[in-house]
């Protein structure tokens, strides 16, 4: 390996098109896992490593190299400011610094904030799914924290291919809890595994490109989604014959890419005859679509109509009880817990205040435990409650602590798990449309058993219990 320091642009001519980019995000504890990565990391011309360290300067920088150079065929490059992505380079991101791809190059700027406030990782790896969606590759050590998890769920959103490190004997199910990447990554393995599915992915990657490109690929795909949704229902009981045909296409295409499968009658075999693959690609449909404060209106009537009810004659020593179904990455349950404390910060004697927020979707959980979003959630809230409730962390915002501590987020099946009870508001939004009518007919009335008397349930706005009058009244009819 040689070190081509802040070379711009390399070897001319050879790469015809941007090189694939695979980010690895690490901790400076992780030098044994960064070793055992790169050691079977062979890189192609035609591909790029960005490695994103969260506390470079705590690694000894001839050790940091030493690991490196153990990666066969590339060059160690120290990235700057506008320089160019190239093939074949180990790119080194600088201390202290934010760094994110834009186009083909790369953009550098100091971070401002406090060393364990700067989501180093996670801001490189949203700006890598943002610019080459499917192109891009994520791969994140273990020892992060919970920086990595939004980048992860970015990239398989835009869909990419995340990996993240396994720890230990594999034997624990890392989408069980926690907040780390493991928890929402594609696939889950021992460092010097990982290399390996990058070259199968990179290749499958090329072969459908020199073959058709995505556009074909999805073209095609559309002619087998009814099949598919079939598939579904019969494994799964859901139906997404009625979804939205160019979401449910990325979703199958990445899966595809995942499987390794280049032909979609091949993927609706699989799908038939593997036992989980349906459970896989029902758990990528279901990544839910979400924001803060979705629906202006009905969270101004939940905010001036009803939360005001909700404190009326409770004080110090009482409790309010929350919860928050189809919770999904946590917007909706930070959103009502932003408007409980901006309420609670006009009373004398404040109840003690519990958001349980549930969703079937592990993976979803571990991002909304996280509490960090993308800096598209400036649209969703006025600047004054996104400088009050959220610290800017890299390209990303976190939710502040007292917010994070107010919710409980545990995985729950609201069709098969016992409710919670005793409580003063249950949010249900864009969860039920996924029902038929009769579980929705079984699980309404569990909602009534779990309010308290005279309490309230906040639905979606294509939801409504008027098939249950005598347990539910409008507040708001519009809302
Ligand atoms: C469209 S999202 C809605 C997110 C949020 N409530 C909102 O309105 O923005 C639907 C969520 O419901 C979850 N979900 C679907 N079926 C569920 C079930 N049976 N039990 C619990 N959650 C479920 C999905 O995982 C997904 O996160």
């Amino acid at each position: 390996m040689d070190d081509v320091g802040q070379s711009q642009g390399g070897d001319e001519g050879r790469q015809s098109k941007a090189p694939l980019i695979i980010g690895v995000g690490a901790s400076a504890g992780a030098l044994a896992s960064i070793e055992r990565f790169f050691s079977k990391l062979r890189l192609n011309p035609d591909q790029a490593v960005v490695l994103v360290l969260q506390y470079r300067d705590a690694i000894e920088d001839t050790r940091l190299r030493e690991a490196l150079q153990r990666s066969e065929g590339a060059r160690l490059s120290e990235i700057s400011d506008g320089q160019l992505v190239e093939g074949g380079a180990i790119h080194l991101c600088p201390s202290d610094m934010i760094t994110t791809v834009h186009g083909d190059r790369f953009a550098v700027r100091r971070a401002e904030q406090a060393r364990a406030e700067r989501a180093t990782i996670d801001s490189f790896l949203v700006s890598l799914a943002e610019e080459r969606a499917e192109e891009s590759i994520g791969v994140v050590l273990a020892g992060t924290g919970g920086d990595g998890t939004l980048g992860v769920a970015t990239l398989k959103d835009h869909g990419g291919l995340a990996i993240a490190e396994r720890i230990g004997d594999g034997q624990s199910n890392p989408h069980d809890e926690g907040n780390s990447a493991a928890a929402i990554a594609d696939f889950v393995l021992p460092p010097e595994a990982i290399p390996e599915h990058i070259d199968v992915y990179a290749r499958h990657l090329r072969r459908l490109e020199e073959k058709q490109g995505f556009d074909e690929v999805l073209a095609a795909a559309a002619t087998s989604l009814a099949r598919i949704a079939d598939i579904l229902r019969n494994k799964t009981g859901n139906d997404f014959h009625g979804y939205k045909q160019n979401t449910f296409l990325r979703r199958v295409q990445r899966r595809m890419q995942v499987v390794q499968i280049d032909d979609i009658s091949a993927y609706v075999d699989f799908l038939r005859n593997d036992k989980d693959e349906a459970q896989h690609l029902f758990n990528d449909l279901l990544i839910g679509v979400t924001e803060f404060f979705r629906d202006k209106k009905e969270f101004d009537v939940l905010e001036t109509q009803v939360i005001p009810k909700i404190f009326e004659g409770k004080g110090a020593g009482q409790q309010v009880r929350v919860w928050v179904l189809g919770c999904a990455t946590g917007e909706e349950a930070y959103s009502i817990g932003i408007l409980l404390r901006e309420h609670m910060a006009g009373l004398d004697s404040v109840p003690q205040v519990q958001i349980f927020a549930t969703d079937i979707d592990g993976r979803a959980l571990a991002a909304a435990r996280v509490g960090r979003y993308r800096t598209s959630i400036e649209t969703d809230m006025t600047p004054d409650r996104l400088a009050r409730w959220f610290v800017r962390e890299g390209d990303t915002y976190c939710v502040v602590k007292e917010l994070r501590e107010m919710c409980i987020f545990s995985q729950h099946n609201v069709i098969k798990d016992a409710p919670f009870s005793k409580l003063d508001l249950i949010s249900c939004r864009n969860l039920l449309i996924y029902l038929n009518a009769e579980l929705q007919n079984r699980v309404i009335p569990l909602f009534h058993f779990a309010l308290l008397p005279d309490r309230f349930l906040f639905l979606g706005n294509s939801e409504n219990v008027t098939r249950h009058p005598k347990l539910f009244a409008p507040v708001d009819r519009r809302a």
